[in-house]
């Protein structure tokens, strides 16, 4: 694992994108795992930045990513299908049929999360997987439980993820309490993970995920078993 600590939230925005673009470079048809949340923000807008300079092209560009919250349209303002289109999508030359979010509003949540991983296995995996992580741990919205789940599953969320994401909502109580989530083998099947965190607030948590115990209790911990992993840690 390779684990980098910088000062500022704008060096690990750059950082990251420089990373994700290498891969986007270095590949014919490249393979995204995408997530949401505040931590990606700086990230994608560096890579709109590249993009806008003629520097870094999507039209071969898949994505797929992480979660979604159940009972949310695509264009919920807080779903995350709109938020990867207005940080993202919107602004680069993506073809949109090439990026997946699960579909949280789907009639049949089982058909949809085996086909969610029946796509991935098809690409053979992400080439890079892009992850935040939650003050309890979690990466996508594998919250912490007693085992580790492998494919893409319906997930109540945590109290403490309620919580935290209510800041985006009008209120707490209009945050969905149910999420759609790839598995961890959807996860781990990247070929590269980069997990950034910012903030002393997500010190402790990243600290545990990465060098103590492996346990579903905390659910990033297992990422010190894949072979390909960048932490990126700004204190600010
Ligand atoms: C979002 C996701 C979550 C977030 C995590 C951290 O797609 O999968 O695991 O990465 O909740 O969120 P922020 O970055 O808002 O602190």
């Amino acid at each position: 694992m390779k684990f980098i600590e910088v000062e500022t939230y704008a060096e690990l925005s750059r950082l990251g994108a420089d990373i994700i673009a290498e891969v986007i470079k270095s590949k014919d048809n490249p393979v995204l795992g995408l997530a949401t949340g505040s931590s990606p923000v700086g990230i994608y807008e560096n890579l709109v930045k590249k993009n806008k300079a003629g520097l870094l092209d999507f039209s071969k560009v898949v994505s797929v990513n992480l979660d979604e919250y159940l009972g949310l349209d695509g264009d919920h303002e807080q779903s995350y299908r709109y938020f990867m289109n207005d940080n993202l999508f919107n602004h680069v030359n993506i073809d949109k049929a090439n990026t997946y979010v699960p579909n949280g509003k789907a009639e049949d949540i089982v058909a949809e999360c085996e086909a969610y991983d029946k796509r991935l296995q098809d690409f053979g995996g992400s080439d890079i997987q892009l992850l935040g992580i939650g003050l309890d741990g979690h990466i996508g919205f594998n919250e912490p439980d007693d085992c580790f789940t492998a494919q893409t599953h319906v997930v109540e969320l945590d109290p403490s993820t309620i919580e935290a994401n209510a800041r985006f909502f009008e209120s707490k109580d209009m945050v969905p309490r149910k999420a759609v989530t790839m598995g961890m083998a959807g996860i781990m099947q990247s070929k590269k993970i980069l997990i950034i965190a910012n903030g002393a607030a997500k010190r402790d948590i990243l600290m545990t995920a990465m060098y103590g115990k492996i346990t579903p209790e905390v659910p990033a911990s297992i990422l010190q078993l894949h072979p390909d992993v960048t932490v990126i840690y700004s204190k600010n």
